[in-house]
């Protein structure tokens, strides 16, 4: 869906009206009847109201008066995402949007849910035309008072992360995904090195290699960097992002009926860091950014790494394979290491990594744990609950270490039937000697049902949550 700036017409054929009671201001240009018959409508609840005048249709749009903060703001994401749907199934190509409310925040949190809820993945469908939404185009009107370049540069973002998510890996394995990664990068304007196979062994990076022994793609190594002269911090953020392409399990081969249908989304923290960094540069953001993606699908197969592998991992230490479903850490754990050599001020991974974090929080939330200060743990929280990619915070105390314990290398890969979420996490600790948070994404990269403006399919999630840790952590002063 394509912003653009236009002057107020009532002539419009499409008009969306943005009011923040149940009354419709005077300027808004309707008869009395017509307020009469839109008021009476709010009162019923509806927060959509049509009045379709043959020559004209108007849309208008209440916030709903009984939630405040953060709620309103998803409400109003999802009235957009309700919006978009009436809008297509009446065929509307474009319409021109005024704001009768004033408050910028709130017009953004509609638009943000008609772009989002506008999304499709088409790309396989011999009769895309046939489904492809009829809304593309919004028209804003000088009331409104956003910014369209922002939002549209981080739906975009936000676009191009479900789609990679979606992507199957019959169509997207990990060097394809590197090459995408640079594409990305000249058109935003980030540097794309990509490590091949020759490069990532000279490197050691065992983690990564032992994952893509049962594959007969090569692994990839992915570095996104954006270093603007202007930079307003001198050490970087680094972004890792798990690009498991696909996870069979590997030998240790997923059991369970279905849970290997969806794993072509086990690359969703490598979509994210991507994305991500494809905003910060588009918005030409003078803030250091690296992301870090290694890369690779897990499957069994005569060369596959087996359960009771001892691996060496890119830090020198060595990890005992005792599942190999267990591979997301595997090479995490090797991007957390390369990430030293940065010194960073902070780095945050996302990943789909454990069905723990899944089971607990379902879809609503993603797991965050991690070793930086409370203030910027409370940061990202804050961004989760203003992003409505929202974060709940697992401990990783010191005790939990001992469920890593092995009889023959410095630690198992994994920790016991148990708090699965938390002892991935602690695996990855070991690796880090900065400060650092985990995301695991595991119950909210993918959805097979749709929820408002999310699915069915990649969610994009970690995209909007991160372009507003790093807009808020880095480029407000207050
Ligand atoms: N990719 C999976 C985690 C996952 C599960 C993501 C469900 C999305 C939805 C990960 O690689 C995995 O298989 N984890 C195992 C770890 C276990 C073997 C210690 C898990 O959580 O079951
Ligand atoms: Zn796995
Ligand atoms: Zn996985």
């Amino acid at each position: 869906m394509e912003l653009y700036r236009c002057e107020a017409s009532g002539n419009a054929f499409c008009r969306i009206l943005f009011i923040s009671g149940k009354s419709v201001p005077d300027a808004a240009g309707l008869s009395e009847r017509e307020q009469q018959y839109v008021t009476g409508r709010f009162e019923k609840d509806h927060r959509v109201v049509e009045v379709n005048r043959f020559e004209q249709i108007i849309w208008l749009i209440s916030r709903d008066p009984d939630s405040q903060g953060h709620s309103l703001l998803e409400n109003l994401r999802r009235d957009g995402c309700e919006l978009v749907s009436q809008l297509n199934k009446q065929k509307v190509e474009e319409a021109i949007l005024e704001d009768y409310t004033g408050e910028s925040a709130w017009m953004e949190a509609l638009v943000e849910g008609m772009m989002l809820g506008s999304y499709q993945f088409l790309s396989y469908l011999s009769r895309a035309d046939e489904k492809r939404n009829s809304f593309s185009r919004l028209g804003l009107t000088p009331t409104v008072t956003l910014d369209p370049e922002e939002l549209s540069s981080a739906f975009e973002a936000v676009k191009r992360a479900r789609d990679l998510v979606n992507e199957p890996l019959s169509h997207l394995n990990a060097p394809q995904l590197a090459e995408k990664i640079r594409d990305w990068g000249q058109e935003a304007g980030f540097q794309t090195e990509i490590l091949d196979k020759k490069r990532i062994e000279s490197l050691q990076m065992g983690g990564l290699l032992a994952v893509n022994k049962g594959s007969i793609d090569p692994p990839r190594f992915v570095i996104l960097t954006w270093e603007p002269t202007n930079a307003v911090n001198d050490k970087p953020l680094v972004l890792v992002g798990k690009g498991v392409m696909y996870d069979t399990g590997g030998l240790s081969l997923k059991p369970t009926l279905n849970s290997m249908d969806y794993m072509k989304s086990d690359m969703a923290g490598a979509a994210a860091v991507a994305a991500s960094l494809y905003a910060v540069a588009r918005l030409n953001w003078p803030v250091k950014v690296i992301g870090l993606i290694p890369a690779t699908d897990n499957r069994p197969d005569g060369n596959a790494y087996a359960p009771g592998d001892v691996i060496r991992m890119h830090d020198g230490s060595t990890v005992e394979v005792l599942n190999t479903d267990a591979e997301g850490r595997m090479l995490l754990a090797d991007a957390l290491t390369y990430a030293k050599k940065y010194d960073p001020e902070l780095v945050i991974d996302l990943a789909t990594l454990t069905g723990t974090s899944q089971l607990c929080l379902g879809a609503e939330a993603s797991a965050l744990m991690g070793t930086a200060a409370d203030s910027v743990m409370n940061e990202l929280v804050e961004s989760g609950f203003a992003s409505h990619e929202r974060l709940v915070r697992f401990p990783l105390w010191p005790e939990y270490d001992k469920m890593l314990e092995s009889d023959i290398a410095d630690r198992k890969n994994i920790g016991g039937r148990l708090a699965g979420g938390i002892t991935a996490g602690k695996f990855l600790q070991h690796f880090t000697d900065y400060p650092w948070m985990h995301l695991d994404i595991a119950g909210t990269a993918f959805l097979s049902k749709r929820d408002a403006y999310r699915g069915p399919g990649g969610t994009g999630v970690g995209v909007r949550l991160l372009i507003h840790f790093i807009r808020s952590h880095f480029l407000k002063t207050n």
